[in-house]
Formats: structure tokens, C-alpha cells, sequence
């Protein structure tokens, strides 16, 4: 209901300046105005919303807050467009007023919306400001090349999906960035590692496979760290590559594409859509990034190394922390790539970007790298203004002992295995559903919906968590048909669509809409919401937010149609109920699109 919210906000901000002229003429001069605070009424009693302003204003206007609230109330009733949006306003406790909307205006919202196929989500235009608006980069997956794809980076591209496909409905261009690790030392031992024990691999297309691969580089790491020589060998072979070596490229990129279709595998399965911009895209950069620091006295020489010192961040012995940018040996590390990354992805095209917002989702280990780089761009004056750099971290996997998630032999879980393993579970309770009821199904109907609700509960438990916290990991409760989890949800569009199917007829609204039961008013304000949320997740990046809204959604719309007739009821009630139906169908199918999980007419 946020046009309804801004509408009120006006209406009270002219109520204010004009009951209150001197007083807001005065703020107004002191760079600040009166503030009615309007917001969502704490409790359904209240109405719709409330205003608690006056009871802060108090001191500024020098009069007790139940009359300053009295006042307002008398103004806003001058206004005959708030009369038309409200009943009149009713005075609460020491000075709070709360409004509610009044049905006629309920309705109308609700018909616009049924029509709306944005459904009442405003869209960011290019108009807005004149100038194009600037797409918004969402970093996130980013596994590492020769290395397993892990829980932590399933948790990143689920949530950077999710993030994604918001800002994408919301009408901004979002630039899907997989900012893969393909770059760095780890070749150098691997390539010099995979020289020694099957040189075939450096020259031949997918003659080892990714568990091969992943399992040469714990080798090859484990030697690097107990022989020397072989380290020699892998910091020389680094310099190859870097200087662009066409034996250490070719091997360099078979490697890479090894991974890469890998990776694409578990992207193919969870229907993410990606663009490779690995770590090594940003090489020929990286010396700039160093130059410049320079140029600008930022950097400081520290036991060989290249580094800032950074404000406000400090070690044991309260000395600042340095953040490394070249390293004794010449190399560039992780926290160099990403700053020539931000200048990159900042910088106007042809030579960048041009982003407006950069969100960065990984681990929330990861949150003093970020706020390290962020710091040094910022020193730099690289980020330009209204630009924002966010990360967007999230807590660990944990599997349901609380403990990290591991397999039964103690291993760690291997991406795929998890996703089959959700869709097996799902088949079998399937089937006995199916048996249960008594119903015959097709061995593809019973493949479609068991992925369809496997693949979509590991994203809804995930998503459904706020992502800062700690996340334990269970089959049996994102499985579960009770609770917030992603079978409840496509259930109650299942029985939507059975209601469809059984003769309610969709699409069809000549009838004027007549509601009289409160159940029916509980499920319109619910479904107005729908573009609320979406502005907070936009803003918090949030998609629990969504999650919570789709559920509460759930509840109240099952517990309309288990207290109500709809296909039973006499007109205009009953086309009035149809309506509601398809509208909440349309909403949870939203909703659930903008998480990334497809839904299910029948389950
Ligand atoms: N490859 C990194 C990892 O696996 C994540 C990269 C995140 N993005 C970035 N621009 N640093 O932890």
C-alpha cells in the first residue's frame, strides 16, 4: 500500500504546515520539518496506520502531544481527498492517531491490482531522474577453479538469485557478476603439480574430472607446503602465466573450463543464471591500482610489501592493520582484484560499468575484506557519488547437530549429491502421498513435482532464514507440508488452482466487488502489502522479508477459504471470493518467482 502511504504522508505534511505554519517555517529554516512519522499500525485494533508524531513534536511546537494530535486530526479533516481515502481518524492514548482505509478505497486499490500485472509494485523508471538509471552489479556464487563448489557458495548464488531477480522486477539492469576465483598462486602449484603426475592434462580437454582435479590441487597444496623446491617451481610458473606464457595459458584455461562445467551443472539444476567474470578478467589492471595508490600517498612500504594502513581498523597491539596490495614478491593478491574490480565496475563504459550500486554476497568471514577494500576506495576517491558498495553477508551452513555440515563419513557434502538427495526424499514422500489417497500418477508427473519441490525447499530454507544468522541445515523440516517452507506455500497454490479448476472461473471480473466478511478484509490488506516488501527487500536485501510475507500470505488465505464458501457462494459474493483467489495466486506465484522457485498446479 505504498501509494496509499505516500498519499497519507502528504496529506499530513500539508496538515502539519498549515496547522503548525510558524513552527514548521522555523524547522524548515533549521535544515529539518515536522515530522508526523507515519507508519504501519502496530496491531490490527489500530487500523491500518498510525501516527505517533505528535508525541515528539511536543517539544517543538510547546504544546501537550494529545493536543497537537487533536489539532492534525481537525486539519486532515478539512482535506477532502483524505476523506475519501480514510474514516475519520480516531485520537489514542497520550497523542497517537490511527487511521484506517476506508472499503471503497480498499477495493479500488484491489481492482487496480487485479489488472496490474506488476501487481502494484512500482517500477523504477529511467524518467525518474532524466538521466539513465544505473545498473546495479550483483557479485555472487564465485566458486574457485579447481576447487568443489561448497554450501557457503550454494548459500551465495541462492540469495544473490534471489537479490537479483527483486531489483530486476523492480525495473533496474542487473548485472549477474560471477566473480569466479580463476586467478592467483593455487596455478602455479597446481600446473607445476599436474606437470609432475599427469602432464597429458594440461594439453587435453576433460581428461580429469572435477573430483580428480579437486583432489590433485589438495596435493598439490600439501606439497607446496612441504617441499621447497616444488615451491620454486609453482612461483615461476606463476610468473609464466602472468606473463602470458601460451604454454601456462592453454593449461591455465583447460583447467578453468573444467570447473566451468561443473559449475554449470549445479546453475543448470537450480535454474541460475550467470556471466562469468572471473578474478583473471581484472588482471591487466591490477598494476594500476597499485600506481595510483601511490600517486595519491595512500601507500606505504611494510617488510617488502606494498600496503595502506587502514583507519579504524586494528590489530592485537592496537596498531592499524595494513591492507596488502602487492605483495614482497611482486603478486597481486585477492583484495588488489577487487579493487580494480570496483574501478571497473564503476568506471563508464567502454572502459567499465557505470554501476550505481555494487552488492557483494558471500560469507560474513569475508567482512573485513570487504570493509577494507570499500575503505581504501573510498580514500582513493574512486567511488563516486550517490554509488554504494554493499556486502551482503550471510552465517555459516550448519547441519542439524549445529555442527558444520558434513556427510555421514564425515566428508564435506558435495553440492550435487545434496540437491539429489532433497529430490529423492521429495519423491518419496511423494509416493506415499499418492498411496495414502489413493491416486495413480505418471512416473513423469511423480519426476516433475519431486524436483520442482526438492530443488525449491533447499532454496526456500535457505532464503527463509535471515541470512546473517547461522543456518542448520534440515531435510526433513524444508520438506515438511507444515510451516514455513516451500511445500506449505506451493500447496496453497495448489489449491488455488483446484479451485480453478473445479469452476471458478479466473480472468472473468465484470461483477463489482462486494466483500462483508472479515476474513475477506484480512486477505485484501495482506495481499496490498505485496509492494511494501518488495521495497524493503530492494533496501535491505532481505529476502526472508519475502519469505515471512509469502507465508503469512499462505496462512491467512487457507484460513479464508476453510472459514468461507467460495464456489458455493450466491453472487456478487462469489465472484467477489474469486477474485481474492486469483489475486493471492498471483502474488504467491510472484513472490515465489522473485525467490527462484517454480510452483506446481497440481502436487
Ligand atoms: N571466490 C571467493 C570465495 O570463494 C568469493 C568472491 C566474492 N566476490 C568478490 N568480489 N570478492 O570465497
Amino acid at each position: 500500500m505504498f501509494e496509499i502511504y505516500k498519499a497519507i504522508n502528504n496529506q499530513l505534511n500539508e496538515a502539519l504546515d498549515t496547522a503548525f505554519a510558524k513552527e514548521a517555517l522555523a524547522a524548515k529554516e533549521a535544515g529539518e520539518s515536522l515530522d508526523p512519522q507515519l507508519m504501519r499500525a502496530s496491531k490490527p485494533e489500530f487500523g491500518d496506520f498510525q501516527v505517533n508524531g505528535a508525541l515528539t513534536l511536543a517539544k517543538k511546537i510547546k504544546q501537550p502531544p494529545r493536543h497537537i494530535a487533536e489539532t492534525i486530526i481537525r486539519q486532515l479533516e478539512k482535506n477532502s481527498r483524505f476523506n475519501d481515502l480514510c474514516y475519520p481518524p480516531k485520537l489514542a492514548g497520550p497523542g497517537f492517531i490511527n487511521l484506517t482505509i476506508k472499503n471503497e478505497s480498499l477495493i479500488q486499490e484491489l481492482s487496480v491490482r487485479l489488472k496490474d500485472k506488476h501487481l502494484g509494485v512500482p517500477r523504477v523508471t529511467n524518467s525518474y531522474t532524466e538521466k539513465k538509471l544505473k545498473p546495479i552489479i550483483v557479485d555472487f556464487s564465485s566458486p574457485n577453479i579447481a576447487k568443489e563448489m561448497h554450501v557457503g557458495h550454494l548459500r551465495s548464488t541462492i540469495i544473490g538469485d534471489s537479490i537479483a531477480r527483486v531489483l530486476s522486477f523492480r525495473g533496474y539492469e542487473v548485472l549477474r557478476l560471477n566473480h569466479v576465483g580463476d586467478w592467483g598462486t593455487q596455478f602455479g602449484m597446481l600446473i607445476t603439480y599436474l606437470k609432475l603426475v599427469i602432464p597429458e592434462a594440461l594439453t587435453t580437454a576433460n581428461l580429469i574430472n572435477i573430483g580428480d582435479l579437486v583432489d590433485f590441487y589438495r596435493k598439490a597444496k600439501k606439497q607446496f607446503d612441504d617441499d621447497e623446491y616444488f615451491q620454486q617451481c609453482s612461483r615461476e610458473e606463476v610468473v609464466r602465466l602472468q606473463q602470458g606464457n601460451k604454454e601456462s595459458l592453454e593449461a591455465w584455461r583447460l583447467l578453468c573450463e573444467q570447473s566451468r562445467q561443473e559449475f554449470q551443472k549445479i546453475y543448470d539444476r537450480l535454474d541460475i543464471k550467470l556471466c562469468e567474470r572471473g578474478e583473471s578478467f581484472y588482471n591487466p589492471f591490477l598494476m594500476d591500482v597499485v600506481t595510483d595508490l601511490k600517486e595519491l600517498g595512500l601507500l606505504v612500504e611494510d617488510e617488502g610489501a606494498q600496503c595502506v594502513f587502514l583507519e579504524g581498523i586494528t590489530g592485537k597491539e592496537g596498531k592499524a592493520l595494513p591492507l596488502i596490495v602487492q605483495k614482497s614478491d611482486g603478486g597481486f593478491n585477492y583484495a588488489t582484484t577487487d579493487l580494480a574490480a570496483i574501478r571497473y565496475r564503476l568506471r563508464f563504459p567502454p572502459n567499465g560499468d557505470g554501476a550505481g550500486r555494487i552488492i557483494y554476497v558471500t560469507d560474513s568471514g569475508q567482512a573485513n575484506h570487504f570493509s577494507s577494500v570499500f575503505q581504501v576506495a573510498k580514500r582513493a576517491e574512486w567511488i563516486p557519488e550517490k554509488c554504494k558498495l554493499e556486502h551482503v553477508p550471510f552465517g555459516l551452513v550448519q547441519g542439524e547437530d549445529g555442527k558444520k555440515l558434513k556427510t555421514r563419513s564425515g566428508e564435506t557434502v558435495r553440492l550435487k549429491d545434496l540437491l539429489d538427495e532433497a529430490i529423492e526424499r521429495a519423491k518419496v514422500d511423494i509416493e506415499k502421498r499418492l498411496h495414502e489417497e489413493n491416486r495413480e500418477e505418471s512416473q513423469e508427473f511423480i519426476d516433475h513435482v519431486s524436483s520442482t519441490i526438492g530443488i525449491g525447499a533447499v532454496k526456500y530454507a535457505d532464503l527463509s532464514q535471515n541470512r546473517t544468522t547461522n543456518y542448520q541445515f534440515s531435510f526433513d523440516r524444508m520438506l515438511s507440508l507444515q510451516g514455513n517452507t516451500a511445500p506449505y506455500l506451493l500447496y496453497a497454490l495448489v489449491r488455488i488452482a483446484g479451485i480453478n479448476r473445479k469452476g471458478g472461473d479466473f480472468d472473468i471480473f465484470k461483477k463489482p466487488l462486494q466483500f462483508s466478511k472479515p476474513q475477506e478484509w484480512i486477505l485484501i490488506r495482506e495481499l496490498l502489502k505485496f509492494d511494501d516488501v518488495i521495497l524493503v527487500v530492494e533496501e535491505e536485501l532481505l529476502p526472508n522479508r519475502l519469505c515471512s510475507y509469502l507465508f503469512e500470505l499462505s496462512q491467512t488465505f487457507n484460513r479464508f477459504y476453510d472459514q468461507i464458501p467460495v464456489l458455493k457462494a450466491q453472487e456478487p459474493a462469489r465472484s467477489s471470493r474469486l477474485a481474492l483467489c486469483q489475486l493471492t495466486r498471483d502474488v504467491l506465484k510472484k513472490g515465489l518467482d522473485l525467490l527462484g522457485i517454480s510452483t506446481l498446479e497440481r502436487m
